[in-house]
């Protein structure tokens, strides 16, 4: 049977038919379909599939160690969102995108210590607990936090300004579940616009920003690891994250604080910002 616009839906599924990996197969006939559907609806022009392929392959050519246009581009389309969602546990704290800013290790930090190693933007201690979805502590939780600093920015991109390791930690919690630390409050900042991804943006009229946030990733013996942000309530772009990682469970008020007891119980000078953010652990294992 000659290849054409009405056979060659099923000439290609055929091809795949032996895959052994049942998996596999079923990725490669879903892929194939939805594809097939795709340019059966669209009908583009050769010029167009070339462009497209065009495309793909300069999100391609501007990957390397540091830089993933790829993973850029799932998270703009939402569907980095989309798998974190589907993947993760109703029963805990949401879980949100890993980004591309956590490529150095976080430095061991003791509760209390600031992150902030610079001292120019507005300070900010962030208290939390990480308990299971029951209330019942997790002792001993690590707690690997890492943000941009007031300007936007990450250590890794300002290293003539911010010391490696500035704006990050990694925090044991306490007997009870509880940790804390100091830092400043973070910015909202755009994601990296100078590829294929930020041409999208633009052609699209879609700003690249995100709102304000703070990572962190929380780990413990028998508990699922968690992935997450704690976003700034009052930060432009709260309701418009360029990636769509926004959860409004995460979203807390950094509220200003003039209390000079509190100041100085925190070792913080005033006025000051604080957030508190609990976090529930899923213990591995247990499905939703
Ligand atoms: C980030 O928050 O670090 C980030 C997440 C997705 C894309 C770009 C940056
Ligand atoms: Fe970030």
């Amino acid at each position: 049977m000659d290849f054409d616009e009405h056979t060659a839906l099923d000439a290609v599924l055929a091809s795949f038919a032996d895959t052994p990996d049942p998996r596999q197969r079923q990725i490669l006939d879903a892929v194939t379909r939805h594809l097939h559907a795709l340019v059966r609806e669209l009908r583009p022009t050769t010029d167009e599939w070339e462009s497209a392929v065009g495309f793909l392959t300069a999100v391609g050519r501007m990957c390397d160690d540091t830089r993933q246009e790829f993973v850029l581009l799932s998270d703009v389309l939402g569907v980095s969102m989309l798998v974190e969602t589907m993947n993760g546990d109703a029963h805990g704290t949401a879980g949100t995108v890993l980004g591309p800013f956590h490529m150095t290790e976080s430095p061991r930090r003791e509760l209390g210590d600031s992150i902030d190693e610079v001292g120019t933007g507005t300070p900010c201690v962030i208290t939390g607990t990480v308990t299971d979805p029951d209330g019942t502590p997790v002792p001993g939780a690590v707690i690997d936090v890492w943000q941009c600093d007031e300007n936007g920015f990450y250590d890794v991109q300002r290293p003539d300004i911010q010391p490696p390791g500035n704006g990050r930690g990694l925090f044991h919690a306490d007997d009870e579940g509880r940790f804390r630390l100091r830092t400043v409050v973070p910015s909202h900042y755009p994601i990296p616009t100078d590829g294929p991804v930020g041409r999208l943006l633009e052609a699209s009229r879609r700003h690249p920003y995100r709102p304000a946030h703070i990572h962190v990733i929380v780990t413990a013996p028998g508990f699922q690891s968690l992935t997450t942000h704690m976003f700034v309530a009052d930060s432009p772009y709260i309701d418009s994250d360029a990636v769509f990682a926004v959860k409004q469970d995460l979203v807390r008020d950094f509220t200003e604080s003039t209390d000079a007891a509190e100041a100085e119980r925190h070792g913080v000078t005033l006025p000051f910002r604080h957030a508190h953010f609990p976090i529930h652990l899923v213990r591995s294992g247990n499905a939703s």
